[in-house]
């Protein structure tokens, strides 16, 4: 299928979605929010992704935010559907059970930064800047940034950045513990997709368990989650992945995954 705004490719296990409307900076309408979500569906039911990076079209933009043009026309309901249209789809990106890098290259502002937070890990190029500004609109973030950025890098700094609507740097972002790495625009996608293979070559069903407790514990006890990871490790070690892993290191050699439920 074509798609209006976006680009996506996919290749030994490491699928790519490119944000595609570069004259506007990548910014998030409705269309491309309604595509993205229908294409996060596709990949969810592809067994042969193991992995799957976003990135931005252009060399200036990941995610320049939400559409002013379509929010400038919005009342309060058509804002609340713009907004729950907008987590809909974020939210089906965080529960993804494969791994997202985010290949931060430019700006990263409003829901583009709050799609960032929603990936696993986040890659920057040098050149990329990130903040929630919607306070100098009137507004406040709307795709999740109020709850996942507080998440990630404590309550004071990101209030901070949402009551400032300031942006910051790339350098700035890793210094906070909003970014894994910072590397030069022309070695992004090489160090993101160095990262890609590594996971991708690991087991499915290992992947999704680990994904699914570090990301539900975040909103229990230390004491549920560590129940809830005793149930995945028990799950992990019915696969066929654990069988394969244990033995290869008996047999020393490299384990070769491929289970997975869907495969
Ligand atoms: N929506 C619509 N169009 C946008 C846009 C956005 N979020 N961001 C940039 N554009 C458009 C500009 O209007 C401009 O279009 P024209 O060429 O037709 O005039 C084009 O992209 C290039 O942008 P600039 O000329 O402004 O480029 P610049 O280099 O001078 O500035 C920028 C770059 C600092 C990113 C600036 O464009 C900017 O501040 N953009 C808005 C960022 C923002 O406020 N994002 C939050 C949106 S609200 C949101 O996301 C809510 C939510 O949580 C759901």
């Amino acid at each position: 299928m074509e798609w209006k705004h976006l680009l996506f490719e996919s290749a030994e296990g490491i699928a790519t979605v490119t944000f595609n409307r570069p004259k506007a900076l990548n910014a998030l309408n409705a269309e491309l929010l309604k595509e993205f979500s229908a294409l996060l569906d596709r990949i969810s039911e592809d067994a042969s992704i193991r992995v799957l990076v976003l990135t931005g079209a252009g060399e200036k933009a990941f995610v320049a935010g939400a559409d002013i043009t379509e929010l400038a026309k919005c009342n309060a309901l058509q804002g609340k559907w713009f907004a729950s249209q907008g987590q809909a789809a974020i939210n089906k990106l965080q529960a993804l059970d494969i791994p997202v890098i985010a290949a931060v290259n430019g700006y990263a502002l409003g829901g583009g930064s709050e799609i960032a937070l929603a990936c696993d890990m986040i890659y920057a190029s040098e050149n990329a800047m990130f903040g929630l500004p919607e306070i100098t609109l009137g507004l406040i973030p709307g795709f999740g940034g109020t709850q996942r950025l507080s998440r990630l890098v404590g309550i004071n700094i990101a209030k901070e950045m949402i009551f400032t609507g300031k942006m910051i740097s790339a350098a700035e972002a890793k210094e906070i513990g909003m970014v894994n790495k910072v590397v030069s625009p022309a070695e992004l996608m090489n160090e993101v997709k160095k990262t890609a293979k590594t996971i991708a070559q690991k087991g499915r069903v290992a992947l999704r368990a680990a994904k699914q407790v570090i990301n539900a514990g975040l909103g229990v006890d230390l004491a549920t989650g560590c129940r809830m990871e005793i149930d995945a490790f028990a799950l992990c070690m019915a696969s066929p992945d654990a069988k394969e892993g244990t033995t290869a290191f008996l047999e020393k050699r490299k384990a070769v995954f491929q289970a997975g439920l869907l495969d």
